[in-house]
């Protein structure tokens, strides 16, 4: 096994201890923005928000574990099918780690329903647990850092940028456009995520979350303000 630690439950549960070990090797590890520290965040948010939304705390680490298993390209036309491949691709791995037919059932229709630019509403606690989880990981400190990790694998095949030197907020109303401009993305995105957080403590932690967002973006605009000026 490698250094990295252990999932929650995974200590008490065979079943988890498994399912990492078997999924753990086929993480990506070229992207940040959906590394293993990811996968294990989800996780932690996961079982942390199960009893809240009645789902079950060990199902819970299970989808997180699986719910990226297959990573496509966000700037690939493909990406909202993300999660239907990664729900296709986690039942084998489910199925050997011991979880009955049932329990397949609902981790694989969790992972299903778990992508943002899918737009599929989950059909359980299981899945509102796992959106709201994973959703919380695009928000925050940890949001910011893989939202400029995203533009980074971006600028390496179409013009990107951390902001639009002219308009850094979009404020002028010009088309918003978040594979050239990362800052674009907090507001095609990240502003609407905690309003659709299905638990009340991801609503919540969420909410901070967006604040602290909001004051990067309000530094960010002061600071290209200050450079556009010194050039003219
Ligand atoms: P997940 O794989 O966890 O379901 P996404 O693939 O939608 O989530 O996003 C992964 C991370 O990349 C998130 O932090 C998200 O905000 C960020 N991201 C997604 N699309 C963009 C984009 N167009 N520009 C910048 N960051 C992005
Ligand atoms: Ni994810």
């Amino acid at each position: 096994m490698s250094s990295f630690p252990s999932p929650p439950l995974a200590s008490s549960s065979p079943r988890l201890d498994a399912l990492w070990r078997a999924v753990q090797p086929l993480l990506p590890t070229a992207d940040l923005a959906h590394d293993r520290d990811h996968v294990l965040r989800v996780t932690a948010w996961a079982r942390r928000l199960a009893p809240e939304a009645g789902a079950d705390p060990e199902l819970a680490v299970a989808a997180a574990l699986v719910h990226d298993l297959v990573n496509i390209p966000k700037d690939s036309p493909d990406r909202p099918l993300g999660s239907e491949a990664s729900a296709a691709a986690s039942r084998g791995h489910l199925e050997a780690a011991g979880f009955t037919p049932a329990e397949v059932a609902q981790v694989v229709e969790a992972v299903r329903t778990c992508s943002w630019s899918r737009g599929h509403a989950p059909t359980g606690p299981l899945g509102r647990v796992l959106q709201d989880a994973d959703r919380l990981d695009a928000l925050g400190a940890v949001g910011l850092a893989r939202n400029l990790a995203c533009a980074q694998s971006f600028a390496a095949r179409s013009p990107s940028r951390f902001y639009d030197p002219a308009d850094p907020l979009g404020s002028s109303g010009r088309p918003l456009d978040d594979v050239r401009n990362a800052a674009d993305h907090f507001f095609v995105k990240l502003q609407h995520l905690a309003r659709g957080m299905h638990t009340a403590t991801a609503r919540a932690e969420a909410a901070r979350r967006q604040a602290f967002m909001e004051a990067f973006l309000g530094r960010l605009a002061a600071e290209a303000e200050v450079a556009a000026d010194l050039a003219d």
